[in-house]
């Protein structure tokens, strides 16, 4: 079986698929990744064959430990320490000037590379047991919705990948918060668990970079204005009718509604898992009443836009 709970064992050999050039499929806190060796050109092209990602798009380094940025970077700001310090482990990926022995592959040709360090026992566990830093993006199809399940992974990855390490449900359920920080100001490219006032409470005002694709193209690469969408087509709505059904926020009105609470946090850790679900019903369309615009909902509104962008527009 492809899918394992993750016993030292599994571990173990998970650690010798990546050092093999393997791809792993592993937990983090924010979503399931596809884990690859991030010093091996091979291994990172591998990944973004499985998920037929644009080579354009980079891919974050997943270290097990802050004293090991300077293997990955060649430079660590004060201002980037001090938000690792702050935040690692955990769901905060910084873009830093790459070191040459990261391949261009991990970085899409840039000067940058993206790291974090996850809190997730069972990735800290893969990184150190392979000796490696480990690229991956979320173990999802280019343009899909990000994995938060074992279960929610698609054929497409399970075929390409040596293991699944089964830690079940991701607890944040929504990509890291990336923010650039080799300028004299903080800027974030994707909003996240970690929140603008949780940055500014370490380094003071940070900005928000326009990701839309024509502004924010250069500074944050991979943002596209349809990504994170189910197969279903997704409309938001202002409420939800009787007879209409998707994601009700607070409180049900009809069938086939997944309810979820009124509060950003808990609605991002369960927004992807539900999307998998209502995805799997065959629906015409998903509804999803829209939330508060509100600054502690930018994370999930983020995602519902993309999410909400048909292929066409
Ligand atoms: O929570 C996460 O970050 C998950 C887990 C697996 O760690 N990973 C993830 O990776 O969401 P991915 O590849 O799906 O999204 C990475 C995004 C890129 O699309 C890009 O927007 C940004 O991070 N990024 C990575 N490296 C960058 C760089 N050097 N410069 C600017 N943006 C970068
Ligand atoms: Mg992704």
């Amino acid at each position: 079986m492809k899918i394992q709970p993750p016993t030292k064992d599994a571990i173990r050999q998970a650690a010798e698929a990546i050092r093999r050039g393997e791809l792993i499929a592993m937990p983090t806190e924010t979503v399931y990744g596809l884990a690859a060796d991030a010093l091996n050109p091979d291994a990172v092209r591998k990944t973004f064959a499985a998920k037929g990602r644009p080579a354009d798009n980079p891919l974050i380094v997943h270290l097990s430990d802050l004293g090991d940025v300077e293997f990955v970077a060649r430079e660590f700001p004060p201002l980037a320490r001090k938000l690792a310090e702050a935040f690692w482990p955990g769901p905060l990926t910084l873009i830093l000037p790459k070191r040459r022995e990261v391949p261009q592959e991990v970085s899409a040709g840039l000067d940058s590379v993206g790291v974090r360090v996850p809190s997730h026992p069972v990735a800290l566990a893969l990184i150190r047991a392979s000796g490696r830093p480990i690229s991956a993006p979320s173990a999802n199809p280019f343009m899909a919705l990000s994995p938060t399940r074992a279960d929610h992974l698609d054929p497409r990855i399970l075929e390409r990948v040596a293991l699944v390490l089964d830690g079940g449900p991701c607890e944040v359920g929504l990509e890291s918060t990336v923010v650039d920080v080799r300028g004299p100001e903080v800027i974030v490219l994707r909003p996240g668990r970690i929140s603008v006032e949780d940055l500014e409470a370490i380094v003071g005002p940070v900005s928000i970079a326009d990701s839309s694709e024509t502004k924010g193209a250069k500074l944050a690469p991979g943002q596209y204005r349809r990504h994170y969408a189910p197969n279903t087509p997704v409309r938001l709505v202002d409420r939800l009718g009787p007879n209409d059904k998707g994601i009700a926020l607070g409180v049900a009105t009809g069938e086939d509604q997944i309810v979820l609470p009124d509060d950003p946090v808990a609605f991002g850790a369960s927004l992807y898992a539900s999307l998998h679900e209502l995805d799997r019903l065959g629906l015409e369309e998903i509804l999803i009443q829209s939330p508060p615009h509100r600054p502690e909902w930018v994370a999930v509104w983020d995602r519902l836009r993309r999410a909400a962008t048909s292929a066409e527009d």
